[in-house]
């Protein structure tokens, strides 16, 4: 099984639904630390629950992003992961961060990229009209949201929707696309090749992986 650091800021809905995948005998990955920036991330205290050691680098303990970064890398260096999730974790990785896990870190932004990357995305959706929603794993890059997709899933928008009910609409989505992702990554059906392209194999292509 590959391991699995998990990064977060937040709620961690979508830390605790690739841990409950993770708990299937037949799931191909483990997680094996979460990590997160603020230390009121309601995501800490849920890992522990589930027996999962968590941690939080609060980016004010550190002198500046490179300090908070080296700090985070040091502890990932102790459980060496195979794979990192960024589950809501709501900061740029800068390049040295990303260079030593390049096609190792997955990211899940609520939105159906290349559309609507960054912040407010959902309340830019509506104010675009659109008719659709949805979710994107990709793997990281140095650009903000610009990875190439692993996979995404799709919601209606509803003419009664608002930024936070449309919100929760995607969530129910990234619950599913999430876990997916990262069977197919951690399977090594789904990879990012050396140049920033994604390879499927012909089995991660079958209509079941989508
Ligand atoms: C999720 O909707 C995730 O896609 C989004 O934050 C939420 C975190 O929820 N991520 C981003 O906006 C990243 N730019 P969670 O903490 O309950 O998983």
């Amino acid at each position: 099984r590959k391991r699995v650091a998990v990064l977060i800021s937040g709620g961690g809905s979508n830390m605790l639904a690739l841990a409950k995948a993770c708990e299937q005998a037949d799931f191909p990955a483990e997680i094996v630390a979460v990590f997160s920036d603020k230390p009121e991330a309601g995501g800490l205290a849920k890992a522990r629950e589930l027996g999962i050691a968590a941690q939080a680098f609060p980016r004010k303990a550190y002198a500046d992003k490179a300090a908070h970064e080296a700090a985070i890398l040091a502890a990932l260096d102790a459980v060496q992961p195979d794979l990192i999730c960024l589950a809501g974790y709501m900061r740029l990785l800068s390049p040295d961060f990303i260079r030593p896990y390049q096609g190792r870190i997955l990211n899940i932004h609520p939105s159906l990229l290349p559309l609507f990357p960054g912040l407010h995305t959902h309340q830019r959706a509506l104010d675009a009209g659109m008719k659709l929603a949805g979710c994107t794993v990709h793997f990281v890059t140095e650009g903000m949201d610009e990875g190439p997709i692993v996979t995404q899933a799709a919601v209606p928008i509803l003419p009664t929707d608002t930024a936070d009910s449309l919100a929760a609409r995607v969530l129910t989505v990234e619950h599913r696309s999430y876990p997916l992702a990262l069977t197919l990554v951690a399977e090594g059906r789904v990879r990012m090749t050396a140049d920033g392209k994604v390879e499927r194999s012909a089995f991660a292509a079958d209509a079941k992986d989508f």
